[in-house]
């Protein structure tokens, strides 16, 4: 988490950091600073709050010259949110600054030592110890910036992504990363740093990722110097060409980055399938999976790993691939996966699902998965992502810069995705007839028109958004496919509107929350008809005879269910096992607007972050 954007060159700094800031919000938003370097000296804004505090505060408090500069969001990891605690840190001599994404595990005993030397700190925060050793180093040994950055970093246990200037020495930034994100954008005489390519975008399409303990050297008029932090061996710079364009990570005249991602689902869903799903020629091509078909077809099982609503993906994706592909799948919470010492073999496909491909908890599993033999395939969201580059082999879900804290297109092409795989699978296993198979084909490449169509009950929802949106408690309720969205669905209202929601088996209430059940508890609960449908009606009975109120999704042209429930909205009709990517649609909108009525930061709900880079 935290954001970090550096820029050295010709240009004003401090546009391109506050804007780069700005679009790295996602990552964090407790507290920002800059810190420039204006010919002679270092001036340094930043404050508690977001990037536009720090624009205020910026503008009044310092001078904004200077054409090498470095700025920070952040999202607190040691050290409460506070004007102190915020980045960049100096060095006690006021010489070094620094910016930091990341933990320093062993700040405190580093702090103890450097105590001794008669170092002084003014923040709490592990990063401030940490510019510090570099300065206590580069003392000691006599060395230049770059040289007493890596003997530092070899000193720290943690993750980091870090950017840190000299006074003494304004031509250069030193870069290095462990664990958290860390891009370079090559321009023509001028580079650009930050955690990922939004903030230079519309300067250079060229970008270097740095790998985990890598560290370089960003140099005015030279050429990127890579080297190993460990062993000092040189490496060579991989110069991408982005594909990213601004527009994408802009709200294009929405309200809000999540309702635009809601909107562009049909979008991203097709261009997900695209050029993947052939229906006339009867074939799913992706190379990531043609190319290791054999793991897949002898896997034992497949494991996969997640956090969040890339967690939820996965459960969708549990019941697809045994379902249609009969193959054994288990579903795992990366954070506990990777400390419950699983039993993983060389038989075992582990898939790691990430929208961001930097999830902290999910590399290490992948990295316990691999160390254990087992075959590990990513399916992302970011294109050269930490995840999409540890893993074996990968699919990339084509949704675009997804910038909302809160995941929608995320989880829909992810699902998406995951079907494309397992019906593949389905088809190579001799699960599927030739007609299933082409069946299902064709029926996926109608849902961004049905997502379309889903989209449509935005103003009804708009309604029923209005009635509920003083609650303090929701429930939501699925069966089957539509279990896992029913999760979702429910974390998508807590994390953006911050009312209590529990989703849960619809046949699972009468264990526990059917006790919760009165006038006052909204019950959402999906009734589509393929899938249980009867089941879920006597559920739904069983909610209103205890005075529950109902919001049911259900399929276009239902009756049943509309006689029961107080609210329903409906999706169109479509396969059972495809179903949650149209019942997701209503549940998406229900909470944006529940939250935008409630007055709720629906981009950047409290306490959150996009991207999860600690444990
Ligand atoms: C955070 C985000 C969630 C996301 C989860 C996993 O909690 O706020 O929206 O689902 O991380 O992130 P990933 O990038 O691995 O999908």
């Amino acid at each position: 988490m935290c954001g970090i954007v550096g820029y050295i060159g010709y240009r004003d700094a401090y546009p391109i950091l506050i804007k780069g800031l700005q679009r790295l919000e996602y990552r964090g938003y407790d507290s920002a600073g800059v810190a420039l370097f204006d010919g002679n000296n270092i001036n340094l804004a930043k404050t508690k709050g977001k990037v536009e505090d720090l624009s205020k505060k910026a503008k009044t408090d310092i001078s904004l010259k200077g054409t090498l500069g470095i700025g920070h969001t952040r999202w607190a990891t040691h050290g409460v949110p506070n004007d102190v605690n915020s980045h960049p840190h100096y060095s006690n001599s006021g010489d070094l600054v620094i910016i930091h994404n990341g933990i320093i595990e062993n700040y405190e005993s580093i702090k103890k030592e450097l105590g001794k030397r008669g170092y002084t700190f003014s923040s709490d925060t592990d990063t401030e110890v940490l510019v510090n050793l570099i300065e206590e180093v580069q003392k000691t040994e006599d060395v230049k910036l770059g040289k007493a950055v890596q003997i530092a970093l070899n000193q720290v246990v943690g993750a980091y992504a870090i950017a840190v200037f000299d006074r003494k020495k304004p031509d250069e930034i030193v870069v290095a990363k462990l664990g958290s994100p860390l891009a370079i954008g090559v321009g023509d005489k001028e580079f650009f740093i930050a955690s990922d390519a939004s903030p230079f975008i519309e300067f250079t399409n060229n970008a270097v990722y740095l790998e985990d303990e890598e560290m370089a050297i960003v140099r005015l008029g030279k050429e990127i110097k890579l080297r190993k932090i460990k062993d000092d061996a040189i490496a060579y710079p991989n110069i991408l060409e982005l594909q990213l364009n601004l527009e994408e990570i802009e709200k294009g005249g929405y309200d809000h980055f999540m309702l635009k991602e809601i909107y562009e689902q049909p979008r991203a869903i097709l261009d997900t399938y695209r050029g993947r799903l052939l229906a006339d020629q009867g074939i799913i091509r992706m190379a990531g999976i043609d190319d290791h078909l054999e793991k897949f077809l002898n896997a034992n099982r497949i494991i996969i790993v997640a956090c969040g609503t890339s967690w939820h993906a996965g459960l969708v994706a549990e019941y697809i691939f045994e379902d249609l592909a009969r193959i054994p799948v288990e579903v795992e919470y990366a954070s506990e996966f990777r400390y419950r010492n699983p039993v993983i073999t060389d038989k075992d496909v582990l898939i790691a699902i990430s929208q961001s491909g930097e999830t902290a908890d999910t590399l290490a599993a992948i990295k316990l998965a691999k160390e254990r033999g087992a075959f590990v395939f990513g399916v992302c969201n970011v294109v050269g992502s930490s995840i999409a580059r540890e893993t074996d082999a990968g699919a990339y879900t084509h949704a675009g810069p997804e910038i909302g804290v809160a995941s929608t297109k995320a989880f829909t092409t992810q699902i998406t995705v995951l079907t494309l795989i397992a019906l593949k699978l389905a088809k190579e296993k001799g699960e599927f007839s030739s007609s299933k198979f082409h069946e299902f084909l064709t029926e996926l490449e109608t849902i961004p028109a049905k997502v379309e169509r889903a989209l449509q009950s935005d103003e009804l929802i708009k309604v029923i958004a209005d009635v509920y949106k003083d609650s303090n408690n929701c429930l939501y309720l699925g069966r089957g496919y539509n279990f896992p969205v029913a999760l979702e669905g429910a974390l998508k209202l807590k994390e953006i509107s911050y009312i209590h929601a529990e989703g849960y088996p619809a046949a699972e209430m009468k264990h526990g929350p059917i006790a919760l059940i009165d006038e006052q508890m909204p019950v959402i609960v999906i009734a589509t008809k393929k899938g249980h449908y009867e089941k879920v009606v006597s559920n739904i009975q069983e909610i209103k005879s205890r005075k529950g109120q109902i919001i049911a999704i259900v399929t276009e042209g239902d009756e049943q269910v509309r006689n029961l429930a107080d609210h329903v909205v409906e999706v169109p009709e479509t396969l059972e096992s495809l179903t949650p990517l149209l019942t997701t649609i209503p549940l998406q909108l229900l909470s944006y607007h529940i939250a935008v009525m409630r007055d709720c930061n629906v981009d950047q709900p409290r306490n959150l972050a996009k991207s999860v880079t600690v444990e």
